[in-house]
């Protein structure tokens, strides 16, 4: 397929995807709306239909709690092909969500469609739902603040390895230990009836994630009481890189509404996490890790997680080198930039979701942050082998770092979106 035609596919996807208001990552795997799935398919979106982006972020913050906290699910409609469901979560909201949230890349995807919409003239007609989602954005940043930091050090501390996007990564291999699997009881998964169980985690993998519903669950869903109890508490680098772009993203939104107060509240964040985020640098890894919040432990590992540090911003030449030099090593192992984990490391599967695979979404943020420090080069590469895996192979969920083919679900509505919006152009 030729460049047009690939572009015709990807919107082809979103359209079929399309649930009328949001859009599902993939019909059979994921049939509900997903939080930082639905902002990088506003990206997509955005390239030919901008009122088709703005509501799909819009109809995700229909689903805010009074709180601020924007849940990683909504269940607009139930539908029987996914475990954990809305009757397993018994959030008790209308809409069912759930109870966790993800990474916040919605602040910087709405000041993407702002600067879009500015370039066509639009300002005038779209600044109105954009001083409305600064609100959201706004409370939903402070919720980060209040209930997922308790020590106040401006990281962000994950409650559910779901929380961080990455599902399956080493990195919650070890703080998982402590997370009570002996009374979860029977339960049928759905995704392995979709794709083959060797991409997908494992049993035990999946008893600590509904483990972790089920005491969320207990607690009555109360943000405060979960924040001081849960047996799964890790400072994840992923999500403090996020929170940290977000928050400076969402700064040069208050700045250009003249949100005062709001913009000196940013600024107290992103201070406090340009201050507190070196406590994620592992100094023996040389490299930006996890930390378990409970036992103080850096996971040690090096995953695509770690070289958000350029998209967060963090300008600092000697950890910036460090990391180049971790780009460099890795490159030169695999084929495809960037594999979710070390190929180095023993635990690397080429195809296991979060052990080794590729994913379009975090390619762009990497690439996003390596251009923006000047590494020209390296984003090149990063955004090269994006294009080549989606021209090659399909709109799939992720890809092997070493052989290019598809991981997981085809026809992938952030994997189209992130083709319309960055690696096809
Ligand atoms: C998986 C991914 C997560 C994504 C979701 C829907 O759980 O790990 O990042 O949001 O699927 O695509």
């Amino acid at each position: 397929m030729n460049s047009a035609e690939l572009d015709r596919r990807a919107r082809e996807i979103l359209a079929a995807n399309d649930r009328g208001g949001y859009t599902v990552p993939n019909g059979r795997v994921y049939p509900f709306q997903w939080n930082w799935d639905s902002a990088f398919v506003a990206l997509g979106f955005d390239r030919f239909d901008r009122e088709r982006a703005w509501t799909e972020i819009e109809t995700l913050f229909k689903a805010q709690w009074e709180d601020g906290f924007l849940p990683h699910i909504v269940f607009w409609k139930d539908d029987p092909g996914y475990f954990p469901g809305p009757s397993v979560w018994d959030t008790g909201r209308q809409p069912v969500t759930s109870g966790i949230t993800q990474p916040p890349v919605a602040a910087s995807v709405v000041r993407r469609l702002w600067e879009s919409a500015t370039k066509a003239g639009e300002s005038e007609k779209w600044r109105p739902r954009l001083e409305a989602l600064f609100d959201r954005l706004m409370a939903w940043h402070r919720w980060f603040r209040d209930f997922r930091d308790p020590e106040g050090r401006g990281v962000v501390v994950a409650m559910h390895p779901w929380e961080t996007g990455r599902d399956n990564s080493p990195e919650w291999d070890a703080p998982g230990e402590p997370i009570d699997v002996s009374r979860v009881g029977e339960y049928t998964r759905r995704d392995t009836g979709h794709i083959d169980s060797k991409m997908r985690p494992t049993k035990l993998e999946y008893d600590r994630y509904v483990a972790l519903v089920q005491y969320g669950r207990a607690q009555g869903w109360d943000h405060g009481r979960i924040a001081a109890g849960n047996p799964f508490r890790v400072a994840d680098v992923g999500m403090s890189m996020i929170l940290l772009r977000a928050n400076r993203d969402l700064l040069a939104l208050a700045e250009l509404l003249g949100r005062d107060s709001e913009a000196d509240e940013l600024r107290a964040m992103v201070g406090t996490a340009e201050r507190g985020i070196a406590w994620l640098w592992d100094e023996a890894k040389q490299s930006w890790c996890s930390r378990d919040l409970l036992t103080r432990r850096s996971s040690g590992f090096v995953t695509s997680a770690s070289f958000l540090s350029f998209y967060a911003g963090l300008a600092d030449p000697e950890k910036d080198k460090a990391m180049l030099t971790h780009l460099e090593r890795i490159g030169a192992a695999v084929r495809f930039l960037m594999p979710s984990l070390d190929p180095h490391d023993p635990g690397f599967q080429m195809i296991r979701y979060w052990r080794g695979p590729v994913w379009a979404v975090v390619n762009y943020m990497i690439g996003t942050g390596l251009e923006e420090a000047g590494h020209e080069s390296w984003a090149q590469r990063v955004r090269g082998d994006t294009r080549t895996l989606i021209a090659r192979n399909g709109f799939y969920e992720a890809f092997s770092p070493i052989e290019g083919t598809g991981s997981g679900g085809g026809d992938f509505s952030w994997t189209a979106a992130i083709w319309l919006a960055w690696a096809g152009l």
